[in-house]
């Protein structure tokens, strides 16, 4: 499966890669010549005395010598750019490719082994392609070459030195066989210790709140230790068959001595051409060791590049329908019709059903993990229904085209996400040609202005990653903004304010009537009073709309509703009054 990837991922590199190998050929054949002259200068210069003949062969041997390293620096460079190239490629198409996943995967998947797969595997590849592929065409190629030449020397001694390739190919492939799935346990490994490291790094103020350093250690050292397990097991593999290759190699020069001692003796062989084939043994030894290795590289190649090929395999649930519909203006219209849906096999929504004219604010209160903010990830279409349809603007929403779609909405979600970025930046996320005077009008209207412009950098203060250096309710209130600036006509405020006082939200909350008009609003809140004028309020438990209505309605109901109203509000009659009044 990799080696078929690898060899698409090629194109355009093909016929460089096939000039490179053109020149390795040229380079195994060169090798050749220096072995062969030796045994030359033995018969011709020594034995036969023709002195004059020694210059001119040195000097044969001295250029053969130079232009093999000259040649095999320029195909290294060779190997060496392509393979650059295709990692610059590849990692761009992984990186496209996660941009494109959705929360499925996210959900499903750990970071460090996203993050191995994008440097180690990736890393990986290359090595492949830079160094393992020329070296076996190299190795391959000086061992025809010299068992080529031998038989041109002397095919009876030739034929005795072959007897050891068989041998030879049965633990080379036992190698390989044995070897790749260490390589597989390694990689998963790694992955697994990465994501320790990584998730210790994200979560180091919840270690040292609750002074888990030393658990965190020990998590740390398992995975590390388990780490190194699995290479040693790897190495044990490969420890056991590289002396048995190496000593084929031994063996095949214990051959030459007692083969070729005995035919010199009875004069089938010149002393010259037992100095050849004692020249020539690298040649075969040489690859013989390497298979080792090679094969090595070349499995971990293998699993590497299957993890590589997985990811950019990895479909998204969630994508464009075959005629997506490209609409340019929603006018925010949203119907529910029974719908159904589970992120695994508990359902979390059941048989939803809701119409929310365009320009209504609905807001939706619940207890915690009713599904209110699942509900509202089914209208950005993170995730898809399980059953039942959602539409908007009556047209359903799995056939618009999912930039039109989001590009529609905009969503302060629960969970703050924020970049270690200026403010500036990262209120202007969504809208990159926003005006300061934008800018500042969105914060103004998320409450935010005032804080931001006491920082002595103002917008342009830079926020740590995630956020670091500001408190919850100024992330809650940065991220607001970013929503606003966006003037979609779908917003989205899941819990914004849980973490602004209630001075400042009832502020926020007049702004946003004031400043932004009409649009279709979705406000997720537990206080009432940030839900108590929406024009829909529905009350989400356990999945189901339990109740929904007007302010006045619920409480004239005397439910769910009422009983939040009156635990806020302490004696009900009296706020009641005033609140009404
Ligand atoms: N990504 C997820 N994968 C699996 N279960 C989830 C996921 N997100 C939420 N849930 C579950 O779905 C239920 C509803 O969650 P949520 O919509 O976040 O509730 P709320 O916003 O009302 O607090 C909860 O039981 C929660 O455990
Ligand atoms: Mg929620």
């Amino acid at each position: 499966m990799a080696f078929k990837w690898v060899w698409n991922q090629l194109k355009g590199y093909r016929l460089r890669m096939g000039c490179g190998l053109l020149i390795v050929l040229a380079a195994s054949a060169l090798g050749m010549v220096n072995p062969y002259l030796s045994g030359t200068i033995v018969d011709k210069v020594i034995v036969d005395q023709q002195y004059k003949l020694l210059i001119p062969l040195l000097a044969v041997i001295i250029g053969a010598t130079l232009s093999r390293a000259v040649i095999r620096y320029s195909f290294q460079m060779i190997f060496e750019s392509v393979s650059q190239n295709l990692l610059l490629n590849i990692r761009v198409k992984m990186f496209s490719k996660l941009q494109e996943l959705d929360f499925d995967f996210y959900d499903k998947t750990r970071t460090g082994d996203i993050m191995n797969r994008l440097t180690y595997d990736t890393d990986t590849v290359r090595h492949f392609v830079a160094w393992v592929i020329y070296n076996v065409f190299e190795n391959g190629m000086i061992f025809i070459f010299a068992i080529g030449m031998l038989f041109w020397i002397n095919p009876l001694l030739a034929l005795i030195m072959l007897l050891v390739t068989p041998i030879t190919a049965f633990f080379a492939i036992r190698l390989a066989n044995d070897v790749k799935p260490t390589f597989f346990a390694i990689r998963e490994q790694l992955s697994r210790l990465n994501s320790v490291v990584q998730e210790n790094i994200s979560g180091n103020r919840v270690v040292k709140a609750f002074a888990k350093e030393d658990y965190e250690i020990r998590k740390f050292s398992i995975e590390n230790q388990a780490y190194k397990q699995k290479n040693v097991d790897s190495a044990r593999v490969w420890e056991k068959y590289l002396p048995v290759l190496d000593s084929m190699a031994g063996v095949l020069i214990a051959l030459i001595i007692l083969a070729g001692g005995i035919m010199v003796s009875n004069g089938s062989l010149t002393i010259g051409e037992l100095v050849a084939f004692n020249s020539f043994i690298w040649a075969l030894t040489n690859p013989i060791r390497m298979a080792g290795w090679l094969i090595n590289d070349t499995q971990r190649f293998a699993a590497s590049g299957e993890r590589v090929v997985e990811l950019l395999e990895t479909e998204p649930k969630i994508k464009d329908s075959g005629s997506p519909v490209a609409k340019d203006e929603i006018q925010g219209k949203i119907e529910f019709h029974n719908v159904c849906f589970s992120y695994g096999d508990e359902e979390v929504l059941e048989n939803v059903h809701l119409t929310v004219e365009p320009g209504q604010t609905i807001a939706v209160i619940g207890p915690t993990g009713s599904g209110k903010s699942t509900l509202m990830n089914l209208i950005c279409r993170f995730y898809e229904c399980t059953s039942g349809k959602l539409l908007i603007d009556g047209i359903n929403i799995r056939d618009f085209e999912l930039k039109t779609l989001r590009d529609n909405i905009a969503v302060a979600m629960q969970d703050i996400f924020l970049f270690s970025d200026t403010i500036e930046g990262n209120i202007a996320y969504g809208v990159p040609g926003a005006t300061m005077q934008d800018i500042i009008h969105a914060a103004e209207a998320a409450g935010a202005n005032d804080f931001i412009a006491r920082f002595p950098e103002g917008y342009d203060t830079i926020i740590g990653e995630r956020g670091v250096g500001l408190s919850g309710g100024q992330k809650q209130r940065i991220a607001l903004a970013r929503a606003l600036l966006k003037n979609p006509p779908i917003l989205i405020l899941d819990d914004v304010t849980s973490s602004v006082d209630m001075e400042t939200e009832y502020e926020i909350q007049h702004m946003l009537n004031e400043l932004y008009g009409s649009r279709t609003t979705f406000i997720i809140a537990h206080r009432i009073s940030s839900v108590k004028n929406a024009d829909l309020i529905i009350v989400l438990d356990n999945g189901k709309i339990i109740e929904q209505g007007t302010h006045q309605e619920l409480l004239n109901k005397k439910g769910y509703y009422y009983s939040v109203f009156v635990n806020q509000f302490g004696d009900f009659d009296n706020i009641y009054g005033t609140e009404a009044g």
